[in-house]
């Protein structure tokens, strides 16, 4: 709404001091808007660089407490854990998903006994970090199967039910599958673990440093099209937070993220669900790399997690969220 007009009104008159921007300021970002993804790898007192996301670290289950602590610190409120799998487990199915002694399960029990509920762990359910093909699902001929998918899914839900996991978030793209995940969790008695769907996963070229860190992207056969939503749509994306909705879903995702702006405040305009916003592997490399470059200063990625804010997301999963004692100050 205008009010008046210039000379007398003068928008700058309340951006001259750092005291007044600070005063009318809309959207600001704090620890508690944050989701860190944490990589896993085997070994004893491992914490090694990844190639292809510098900055961002695998580390072994007993060396977790340095970087969780610092989320503790930063008051961010959940981990997101993401293994990168020996090669050697995985095959076409996907079997490790459902070993109870995996990589994840060591993880979500290491944490929960020392950090109890002093943070939140949520962890993907799809089988790309666990099969020979780096795909999310089974497959059969080039066809990634939905419904033969969904019940190994299922069991790899219950499976980090069991093992302490607080949030389930299935970020594989099949049909139907928040419902039946929903289902077998209250079936046996965990109606009080949260789903967050990644309800609106675009097919996206921005993944490519995160399939490097779990090691499927040199399996990967062929690309992820059939399953993962064609970019040039909005409304399909309306639909399937929707049915996520529907099923079930405690909370959706929005997946990549600054590319995909729009997208989130669609949903908030469309939803009133709590939305994430993920600032996937290649917006990170991306943005680190011009930094490094001398390009972008520093200031862009305070830049960039302030934009999901201000779309509409509740919170948002980074990589920079290990770093924002040095973001935030
Ligand atoms: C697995 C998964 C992916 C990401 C999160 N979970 C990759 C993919 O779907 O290929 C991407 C995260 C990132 O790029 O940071 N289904």
């Amino acid at each position: 709404m205008i009010t008046g007009k210039y000379p007398k009104l003068r928008l700058r008159r309340s951006r001259k001091e750092d005291w007044s921007r600070r005063l009318i300021r809309e959207n600001t970002l704090s620890g508690s808007d944050f989701v860190l993804p944490i990589f896993l790898t085997e070994g004893k007192n491992k914490k090694n660089e990844i190639k292809s996301m510098k900055g961002v670290y695998r580390y072994s289950v007993d060396n977790l407490s340095s970087i969780i602590d610092r989320a503790l610190k930063n008051k961010i409120p959940m981990i997101a854990l993401f293994p990168n799998t020996n090669k050697k487990l995985k095959d076409a199915y996907g079997t490790e998903a459902l070993n109870e002694n995996n990589l994840v399960s060591r993880a979500i029990v290491t944490i929960k006994k020392k950090y109890k509920n002093k943070i939140g762990i949520m962890c993907d359910v799809a089988l790309d970090p666990y099969t020979s093909h780096g795909h999310d699902g089974l497959i059969n001929k080039n066809e990634i199967l939905n419904d033969k998918t969904i019940k190994i899914l299922i069991k790899q839900s219950l499976l980090q039910a069991q093992m302490g996991c607080d949030v389930i978030a299935p970020s594989d793209m099949m049909d139907g599958r928040i419902g039946e995940i929903r289902n077998e969790l209250d079936k046996n008695g965990y109606e009080k673990i949260q789903i967050l769907s990644y309800a609106i996963k675009y097919s996206s070229s921005f993944y490519g440093p995160f399939r490097n860190a779990i090691g499927s992207k040199n399996l990967l056969k062929g690309d992820k099209k059939t399953y993962q939503m064609d970019y040039s749509n909005v409304h399909e994306a309306i639909r399937e937070v929707a049915l996520d909705i529907k099923e079930g879903a405690d909370m959706v995702m929005v997946k990549p993220g600054l590319p995909y702006i729009d997208i989130i405040k669609e949903v908030k305009n469309n939803f009133k669900i709590p939305v994430l916003a993920y600032q996937v592997s290649g917006e990170y490399s991306l943005i680190s790399n011009a930094i490094k470059n001398k390009i972008l200063t520093k200031d862009s990625i305070y830049e960039t997690l302030l934009s999901f804010k201000r779309a509409g997301a509740n919170a948002i999963i980074s990589y920079y969220a290990d770093y924002l004692d040095k973001i935030l100050k």
